[in-house]
């Protein structure tokens, strides 16, 4: 039996490039969208060429309805989760005093209780699977992998919503990694600069790039790479959070 995992928000960028690289590895991925639906088909048809069974589910990971969209279909297509990746994120900026309830609502829903809904509700399948089909040690079986941000520590001006969120994630991290360890292991990544957002222009792409001490950002696969060592070979990593930022979080 090929492993399975599932990675949220996987219809391009960093989600796209996980779920690519894990099915090289040679798992089963199921591809969650919310809106990249045609784009979520692809990633899993280029999954489908590494010889992965893949499947797609749509949801809004801010509802209660969505996560249990998600669950409900992992559960229909496997009875076992190997490795359950919690990408899917909302990045956008507001001034501090013009971040409403609603706002803080939804940002907390899609990047924080979202994760946490997800391995709750996922934990029957993922304390069941085999953990030898990926390598793992006995009673090290599942992994939950949670998409953190180096600006988890240090906030990102205009953005108060989504630093918490994030910052909240990390302690997610470490939470799980207590308690539901030795039968999952719980790592947080922490990506600096590895996709641009859209709206960022070339002058501060720059700017921000020089601030990186590898002079370049880096790429969705940098990740991808690294979700797929901890999956496979980093079995003794549980309840650390990883930057992938090329140095960046050392700076101040
Ligand atoms: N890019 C970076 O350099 C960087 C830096 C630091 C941290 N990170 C973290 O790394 C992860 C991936 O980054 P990224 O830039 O690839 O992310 P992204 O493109 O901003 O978002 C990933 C996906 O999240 C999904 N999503 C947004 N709202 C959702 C909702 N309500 N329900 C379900 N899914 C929703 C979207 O899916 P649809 O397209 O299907 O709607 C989107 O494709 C994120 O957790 C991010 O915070 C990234």
């Amino acid at each position: 039996m090929r492993p399975r995992a599932l990675v949220t928000g996987a219809g391009a960028r960093v989600g796209r490039a996980t779920a690519i690289e894990l099915a090289r590895a040679g798992f089963d991925v199921g591809v969650h969208y919310n809106r990249s639906e045609g784009p979520a088909a692809e990633t899993a048809a280029l999954c489908r060429e590494h010889g992965a069974h893949a499947w797609t589910v749509g949801g809004d990971l801010g509802t209660a309805e969505g996560c249990s969209a998600v669950v409900e279909a992992t559960k229909t297509h496997w009875d076992s989760l190997h490795v359950l990746v919690n990408n899917a994120s909302l990045f956008y900026p507001v001034a501090f005093g013009d971040i409403t309830d609603a706002e803080w609502e939804r940002m907390l829903a899609v990047n924080l209780l979202a994760p946490f809904r997800l391995s709750r509700d996922l934990l029957p399948l993922l304390t069941t699977a085999d953990g030898s089909a990926v390598g793992a040690p006995d009673g090290q079986h599942g992994l939950v992998v949670h998409l953190c941000d180096i600006g988890a520590d240090r906030p990102v001006s205009g953005h108060a919503h989504y630093s918490v969120s994030k910052a909240g994630l990390v302690m997610l991290v470490k939470a799980m990694a207590i308690e539901l360890a030795p039968a999952i292991r719980t790592v947080g990544v922490s990506p600096g600069q590895v996709a641009w957002p859209p709206d960022y222009d070339a002058d501060k792409r720059a700017r921000l790039t020089r601030r990186i001490p590898l002079h370049r950002v880096g790429t969705p696969e940098d990740v991808g790479t690294l979700v797929r060592f901890l999956a496979l070979e980093a079995h003794y990593l549980n309840g650390i959070v990883v930057p992938v930022d090329g140095g960046l979080a050392c700076r101040y």
